[in-house]
């Protein structure tokens, strides 16, 4: 007897359940009315008087241990039920965190203004809707001055004098006005021109200017920074300067670099020159300096401008200026790795 009260000791030890009908099932097998713990206390009165002591023991410590488990077993797993509900399962593998990525805009921006952050440039920036005076009139663009053309503009409702920027050098009469040199800023921002739309141009864009305003600002200083500009943005080195017409630069140039001609897509992209225009540059116009209170005997200064899409099209290849701002996710998707 004693026998068959161990092995039911240790099936009592052993069980394990994961469900709450496997508890009640367990239950009603040893502590149910016809269970075993039952039965063993009927066969009680029949067990020899000098055994009954041992055999007694032996059931009490069984029916404890299984009433035990059964209060232990249903405690545990409506532990893990109510875990469940709170926290859902914890054994499932973590959701996929969905990363977005930086517009191509921003990554070309940013390099371009921790390349000159690095040399000293501070960061200026300006209003979008602008006043016909730091668009135009005070960068040596009087009224009806045919260059005015060259910048197909956007003017707000029927006001002449209010437009939206056509370039950033609005944002640099701005910081004339109110900074004193020695002066050296860039001016990231987007800019406006009336323009139609296509592969190669659109009406909205962004631009980096940039200006240096000093005692003996030279040619030489502008040459040099573009140079080192373009060596740290793309690794070329060898630049040139063509003579070109801004009105409020004199002398006025543009910068071409050399991109070399070793593949097919540098065949198409240089249309097979091996050189690509990048920006616009020169000398601050005295009258420029004069408009903005800064003595042009005493300091002179160069400028400089580039469009973000331009370079962003050249660094990665990008065919028609359109995508950058349809937000095809199939398109900014393939930036996520690029900081
Ligand atoms: N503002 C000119 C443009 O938008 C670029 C430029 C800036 C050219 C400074 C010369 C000097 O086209």
């Amino acid at each position: 007897m004693l026998e068959k009260v161990a092995e039911l000791q240790s099936e009592v030890d052993n069980f394990k359940a994961s469900k709450i009908e496997e508890i009640e099932q367990f239950r009603i097998a040893f502590l149910g009315k016809k269970g075993h713990l039952n039965d063993l206390f009927s066969a009680f009165k029949t067990i020899a008087p000098d055994q009954k002591k041992e055999f007694g023991k032996a059931i009490n410590i069984l029916k404890k241990s299984a009433s035990d488990k059964v209060t232990l077993l249903k405690a545990s797993l409506e532990d893990t039920l109510t875990q469940k509900n709170v926290y859902g399962d914890l054994t499932k593998p973590a959701e996929p965190i969905l990363i977005g990525a930086n517009h191509p805009i921003t990554i070309v921006k940013n390099k371009i203004i921790d390349v000159f952050n690095r040399i000293g440039f501070s960061i200026s920036e300006g209003p979008e809707i602008e006043d016909d005076w730091h668009n135009f009139t005070a960068l040596n663009l009087p009224e009806h001055h045919p260059a005015r053309d060259m910048q197909d503009t956007f003017f707000i409702a029927t006001n002449p004098n209010i437009l939206l920027r056509t370039h950033t050098s609005s944002v640099q009469v701005r910081h004339m006005e109110t900074n004193t040199p020695p002066i050296r800023t860039i001016s990231p921002g987007r800019v406006f021109r009336n323009e139609d739309i296509s592969a190669r141009s659109h009406c909205i864009f962004h631009q980096v200017e940039g200006l240096y305003i000093d005692t003996d600002v030279s040619f030489a200083d502008l040459k040099q920074t573009l140079l080192y500009f373009t060596k740290e943005m793309f690794g070329k080195s060898k630049i040139r300067l063509r003579p070109s017409y801004f009105p409020f630069t004199e002398p006025s140039a543009e910068v071409d670099i050399y991109w070399g001609l070793e593949t097919e897509t540098d065949y198409k992209i240089t249309k097979g020159t091996g050189w690509l225009e990048i920006m616009g540059c020169g000398m601050v116009d005295p009258n420029v300096l004069k408009n903005a209170n800064i003595d042009s005997e005493k300091y002179t200064g160069y400028a400089f401008g580039m469009g973000i899409e331009r370079i962003a099209m050249l660094l990665y290849q990008i065919p028609d200026i359109r995508m950058f701002y349809e937000n095809d996710i199939r398109f900014l998707n393939q930036f996520k790795a690029v900081l």
